[in-house]
């Protein structure tokens, strides 16, 4: 059921590009340094974003690390400024890559941070299937959003995001609480480690801007490190994401982007959440299961006894002496 600041979000239709902090949607279009110009200290109850990675997208000019490094640094100083006392700032990032060898953005951003004087909550792997194959090294399976608050004094809802026990009706055996559920009814802290899967080509997301964040992903992030009307700013808006996720709890949105392709897929994309048209993959849906979804190449052809494939299954004792 929408409460009654969701509904008059979606009565609001108007997506503003200019901020005022009477507006309820804003998109920049423009650099996110000159939309946080126009922002009021303290404004902002979460920052959540992710930023170009410098790997060359159609996006970026890749520079040196350092200058990159530079750049962020002045706009996490503009975000940290306009931030609320009680807020919070997620910054998802994944690995700078060069010549081979990867640098995790999260632990060269972290004393951008820290030097500011924020302190890090949560280092949240987020982990998802598909991706480039790698074959001189691992695949890469997950980024990270590193989330730091502006003091000890911050919002946390836990109970929006609790997510279901994997033994629900679990009681206590002994004690003074013997015959008691031992869980919580609302379900258990979601952890730090997070299975979504990431938009690609099968998606019900997928738009053509080649590194959305799904929907489900930052909704998390605002049910619990927001309340109902709070502002959420994403400097580096993209397709307009964060701000869906933010209307769609009935909380303010604004975000800036360059691109005008990507500007006018973010407005095209939260005028539909507005209008409840957003196709979107739902935050509480399993991660997929071949079988559960009636796939027939459950299976694969090539999993015959004696395939190659198969050895992987045969105990360990047979390919020779290693435990
Ligand atoms: C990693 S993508 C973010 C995608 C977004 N999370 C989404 O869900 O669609 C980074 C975006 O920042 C934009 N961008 C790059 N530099 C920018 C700047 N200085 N100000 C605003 N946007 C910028 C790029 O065009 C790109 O769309």
């Amino acid at each position: 059921m929408k409460t009654k600041n969701q509904t008059l979000f979606r009565q609001n239709h108007k997506v503003a590009d200019v901020f005022s902090l009477s507006e309820s949607i804003v998109v920049y279009p423009g650099d996110c340094l000159d939309l946080l110009k126009s922002i009021p200290d303290e404004s902002f109850q979460l920052v959540v974003t992710s930023p170009p990675y410098n790997i060359g997208k159609e996006y970026e000019k890749k520079l040196h690390l350092d200058v990159y490094l530079k750049q962020q640094a002045q706009i996490i100083a503009e975000c940290v400024r306009a931030l609320s006392p009680e807020g919070s700032i997620c910054w998802q990032v994944g690995n700078y890559v060069d010549r081979g060898a990867i640098i995790p953005l999260d632990t060269v951003l972290y004393h951008i941070f820290s030097n500011l004087g924020l302190r890090m909550r949560n280092r949240i792997i987020w982990h998802f299937e598909h991706g480039l194959h790698c074959s001189r090294r691992f695949s890469g399976r997950y980024e990270t959003i590193i989330w730091f608050t502006k003091s000890e004094d911050y919002v946390f809802n836990l109970d929006p995001v609790r997510v279901p026990q994997k033994y629900p009706g679990k009681k206590y055996f002994k004690g003074p609480k013997a015959g008691q559920y031992s869980c919580n009814p609302l379900g258990k802290n979601p952890g730090d480690l997070w299975v979504v899967p990431n938009v690609k080509s099968n998606h019900i997301e997928k738009t053509k801007h080649p590194c959305q964040f799904p929907v489900e992903l930052i909704e998390r992030l605002v049910l619990s490190l927001t309340n109902e009307g709070d502002w959420v700013l994403d400097p580096f808006l993209g397709t307009g994401t964060s701000v869906i996720a933010a209307v769609r709890h009935g909380r303010r949105g604004v975000g800036a982007e360059t691109v005008q392709k990507y500007i006018d897929l973010a407005r095209d994309r939260i005028q539909q959440e507005i209008d409840g048209t957003l196709l979107t993959r739902p935050m509480d849906r399993p991660v997929y299961d071949p079988v559960e979804a009636g796939n027939s190449l459950t299976v694969a052809p090539w999993d015959k006894k004696g395939s190659e494939q198969m050895r992987l299954f045969e105990k360990r004792a047979k390919y020779g002496k290693g435990r």
